[in-house]
């Protein structure tokens, strides 16, 4: 997996890659701007990359510009040549670019206070053009509830760390947000370990 050079490694990334990759195969635009928010270590777009379409340009980003050499270097060790500089993107600032023609964000708005799942989705309004796809890949709350006992476990967890962070209701919270910002849901899908992908699209 690695030259030796160290860097992070998120474990989950490895189990969690080939069903994400398999929605994206289906989901993606043959061709144009993949923004993906909230890159982390960078092992994801390093996967994907190389295994889609050679005509989709990735952009990974993450809000904490420390990630962002990790990023570059999974990428280079990918050998793929559709992988962009990872850029610093918050989603709750200004974002660098202002076009994309899908975005893929896993495992952030749990981890993340509520506004950045805010400037997610206002963001992604804002740069996807109709019909663009918005990937979400995570945990979430089903009509308020959750899913399973781990699913419980993890949110109690995350609110002891920070009492802003915690799974959010994919029915009461994200799909009004979603909604209310020209995005109908397109699929929600079962994924392992009680996470959901959901594929939202642009209709306006
Ligand atoms: C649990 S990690 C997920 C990383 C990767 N997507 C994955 O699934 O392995 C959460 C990431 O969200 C990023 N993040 C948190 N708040 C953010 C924000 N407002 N804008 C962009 N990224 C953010 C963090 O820096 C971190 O890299």
């Amino acid at each position: 997996m690695t030259t030796g050079t160290p860097r992070a490694h998120a474990p989950a990334t490895l189990r969690n890659r080939e069903p994400i990759l398999e929605i994206l195969q289906r989901v993606l635009p043959a061709k144009g701007i993949v923004l993906e928010i909230a890159s982390g270590t960078g092992e994801h777009v390093a996967y994907f990359a190389p295994r889609l379409s050679p005509d989709l340009l990735w952009q990974p980003s993450d809000v904490s510009a420390d990630k962002l050499n990790d990023i570059d270097l999974y990428a280079r060790e990918s050998r793929a040549m559709n992988i962009l500089a990872a850029l610093v993107l918050d989603t709750q600032d200004p974002w660098p670019l202002h076009h994309a023609d899908a975005i893929l964000c896993c495992n952030m708005i749990h981890i993340a206070p509520w506004e950045a799942a805010i400037g997610l989705i206002e963001g992604a309004a804002r740069v996807l053009p109709a019909n663009a796809p918005l990937v979400l890949y995570g945990p979430y709350k089903r009509q308020g509830e959750h899913t399973a006992p781990s699913n419980a476990e993890f949110d109690k967890g995350l609110k002891a760390r920070n009492p802003r962070w915690g799974l959010r209701c994919l029915d009461t919270d994200v799909l009004p947000l979603a909604i209310a910002n020209g995005f109908r849901a397109e699929e929600i899908i079962p994924m392992p370990a009680n996470n959901l992908a959901i594929v939202l699209r642009r209709t306006e």
